[in-house]
């Protein structure tokens, strides 16, 4: 039995994830929570391998059941040389992106539902001790997480950023339609709000979940 807790903060690009994972650091912090966070696709130099062939640069062009098996494959080690460490040091986890981020995208987005059976199989052979206790879905209009991304200068967009707003309307159902199941808890948070009122919903619901 895991005695730390693991929590998933996810949604749509440009939901605001970067944002509220900032305030939880700044709150987690000042209580002193020993939580390791990390982000997918990443977390370890095998997974950030894996996310430059994904997302990087001079990444060439893939198809959408490649890159299921590579976020799967970047997941993998994720959780074995990152997660699973930190579970058997007591620490808690939130990662910035999960599972649900390969069901929204790469199942649902692309129309690849072939592949749900797939996922739901993979979640049990890699995830195994590692499922997550709660899952934090930051939910926006398509439109004004769009209008977000393009005001934001800092941020460079990637392949799945420039995907048209049919497709991130696909990726908000998506994680509408994950089902996680088992003990795991889903919260959906109505992130067209001010980030502040955002991160007092979430640091409720971070407080209900973290020891
Ligand atoms: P990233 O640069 O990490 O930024 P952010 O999480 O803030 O959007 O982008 C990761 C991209 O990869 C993002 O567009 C979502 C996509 N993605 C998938 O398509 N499937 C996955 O399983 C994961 C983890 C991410």
């Amino acid at each position: 039995m895991r005695k730390g807790q693991f929590l998933v903060i996810d949604g749509i690009d440009g939901s605001g994830k970067s944002t509220e994972i900032l305030l939880l650091k700044n709150e987690l912090s000042k209580i002193g929570a020993d939580t390791l966070f990390t982000d997918e696709p990443g977390g370890t130099p095998k997974a950030e391998e894996i996310r430059k062939a994904l997302l990087g640069k001079n990444s060439t062009p893939s198809t959408p059941s490649t890159d299921f098996f590579l976020f799967w494959a970047a997941r993998a080690s994720h959780v074995e040389q990152a997660i699973i460490p930190a579970f058997r040091a007591g620490r808690n986890v939130i990662s910035d992106r999960f599972d649900s981020s390969t069901f929204a995208f790469q199942v649902c987005a692309e129309k690849h539902l072939e592949l749900e059976d797939l996922f739901y199989e993979c979640r049990k052979a890699i995830l195994s001790e590692c499922i997550p206790d709660a899952y934090i879905f930051l939910d926006l209009p398509v439109s004004e997480a769009i209008a977000r991304r393009e005001s934001d200068s800092t941020k460079a967009m990637d392949s799945f950023d420039k995907k048209g707003s049919e497709y991130h309307e696909r990726v908000r159902d998506g994680f509408k339609k994950f089902k996680p199941g088992g003990k795991s808890k889903v919260f959906l948070v109505d992130a067209s709000r001010a980030p502040e009122e955002v991160h007092k919903e979430v640091w409720s619901i971070v407080q209900k979940i973290l020891r």
